[in-house]
């Protein structure tokens, strides 16, 4: 019988061990960086009950209509996550969160599910990490919002970036203007898109969110909602748009941007790179100041953002950025003989305890094929161990880099490696970040 091959679902990738030091990469610097933000981690379950995120994104979204990966035990009924804004809001009302005092500054990074058809950047399993900030309507905690996320891809160097904001309202607004839109499509109604057809009565919003192409000669001459925004959600604008100027963060308005949610309310944004191709944005997100009452608690104004991590590699990829280091072994322990084994294995703690890295054969092989390993993994020292070494008690230390060999006791070898990992430190510090045409 044949044997079966095991794949992955449609549209979700394993992340292999050569990917992976860029991913802890990014979520090292993530946390750095939210800690230096007053951001404090939050992690919730992967499954949340299907009626938290209906009733959070709305009916009519597309992630809820056709995207949510959703199963039943029971009589419960589950979702994988799609997104982490209305979990997270779920957190906060059942763990009151809101008694803790302040306002919430909550950050995430993790694995988030839609069943969309995948393409480049576009994934059913792919990785954000984000930001929600409980409990404030102040426009300082939407320009902070907007400064961490614009701050962690000036951090890794993606310049090519541009921030489209917009202010879609409160409900009373939005209300006025989807009566304006609706009247201004109307004549036209039969020569949309199907898609924006159905959209009409329920969400016409989203129309302006359309990539039909019939539909674009409407789009580009609708009404602005920014026209039909009431005094209070004017003054909340024009705070955030000051703010962000303050903090020298640039910005482009467009006024057709709307979100694929329906909990936001006031400022929206995203975050878009021209190296993305058609799945062009890097992050997005906006105020939600009406979410934590629709899920059961107090009235609490919110403003979040939620970045792909899949897209921030594409962009890293077409910029020639490279995150963190390549695979390599500080020290690999090349033995000879039984008792150099023992011994070598015996070695590994005490160099590990300095804070360095260290291996051995773990296949019985020859002094050949271990040193030939030693270059495939990558190690920067080897230490060379037979049995004349053992009656000596001296090894050989070999630079593998330079191809030199000093004969040193065990005691000398661990000083002179504490020397060169400190050095090595101060470099990594300074220089965090490469670019593969820097290495050359
Ligand atoms: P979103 O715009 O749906 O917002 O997603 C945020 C980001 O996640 C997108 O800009 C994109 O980079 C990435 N993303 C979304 N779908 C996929 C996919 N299928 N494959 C790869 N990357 C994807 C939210 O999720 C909101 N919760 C953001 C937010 C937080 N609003 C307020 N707080």
């Amino acid at each position: 019988m044949a044997k079966h091959k095991f794949s992955t679902h449609h549209g979700m990738v394993d992340i292999l061990p050569d990917e992976v030091r860029k991913w802890q990469y990014l979520e090292n610097l993530i946390h750095q960086e939210a800690e230096k933000f007053n951001f404090e981690e939050i992690r919730t379950p992967i499954m949340e009950q299907t009626e938290l995120i209906v009733r959070g994104l709305g009916q009519l979204t597309d992630i809820v209509s056709k995207e949510i990966f959703s199963f039943s035990r029971g009589d419960d009924n589950y979702v994988l996550r799609p997104e982490l804004t209305a979990p997270v809001v779920r957190a906060f009302v059942e763990n009151h969160l809101d008694q803790r005092g302040g306002s919430q500054k909550l950050y995430y990074i993790g694995p988030m599910f839609r069943a969309e058809r995948p393409q480049k950047g576009r994934q059913r399993q792919f990785h954000q990490f984000g930001v929600e900030v409980l409990g404030s309507a102040d426009p300082v905690a939407d320009a902070e919002v907007i400064a961490f996320m614009v701050h962690i891809y000036k951090k890794l160097g993606i310049a090519n970036t541009t921030l489209k904001l917009n202010s879609i309202g409160d409900p009373e607004s939005r209300e006025a203007y989807k009566k304006a839109l609706k009247e201004y499509l109307k004549p036209n109604f039969e020569k949309l898109s199907d898609i924006s057809q159905t959209r009409f009565e329920k969400n016409p919003l989203r129309i302006l969110d359309s990539k039909e192409e019939e539909d674009q000669p409407f789009i580009e001459t609708a009404p602005v909602i920014t026209d039909f925004l009431s005094e209070e959600s004017k003054v909340h604008y024009t705070q955030v748009k000051e703010y962000l100027d303050d903090l020298g963060i640039s910005y482009v308005e467009d006024p057709y941007l709307v979100r694929g949610m329906d909990y936001y309310t006031q400022t929206a944004f995203e975050l878009i790179s021209p190296d993305l191709g058609s799945q062009d944005a890097l992050a997005g997100g906006g105020r939600y100041d009406l979410l934590v009452e629709e899920i059961g608690g107090k009235p609490t104004p919110a403003v979040g953002f939620a970045a792909g991590m899949e897209r921030l590699f594409i962009a890293c990829e077409e910029l020639d950025i490279k995150l963190g280091s390549e695979k390599s072994v500080d020290i690999y322990i090349v033995t000879l003989g039984d008792a150099a084994r023992k011994w070598g294995l015996k070695q590994l703690p005490a160099i590990r305890e300095k804070g360095l890295s260290a291996t051995m054969d773990y296949m019985g092989r020859s002094m050949k094929a271990q040193m030939k390993d030693a270059n495939r993994e990558n190690a920067r020292y080897t230490i060379i161990v037979g049995e004349n070494e053992l009656n000596e008690g001296k090894f050989t230390l070999r630079n593998m880099k330079e191809s030199e060999e000093n004969q040193l006791t065990m005691d000398e070898i661990l000083n002179k490696l504490s020397a060169w990992l400190n050095v090595r430190r101060s470099i990594f510090y300074k220089h965090p970040i490469s670019r593969s045409s820097d290495r050359k």
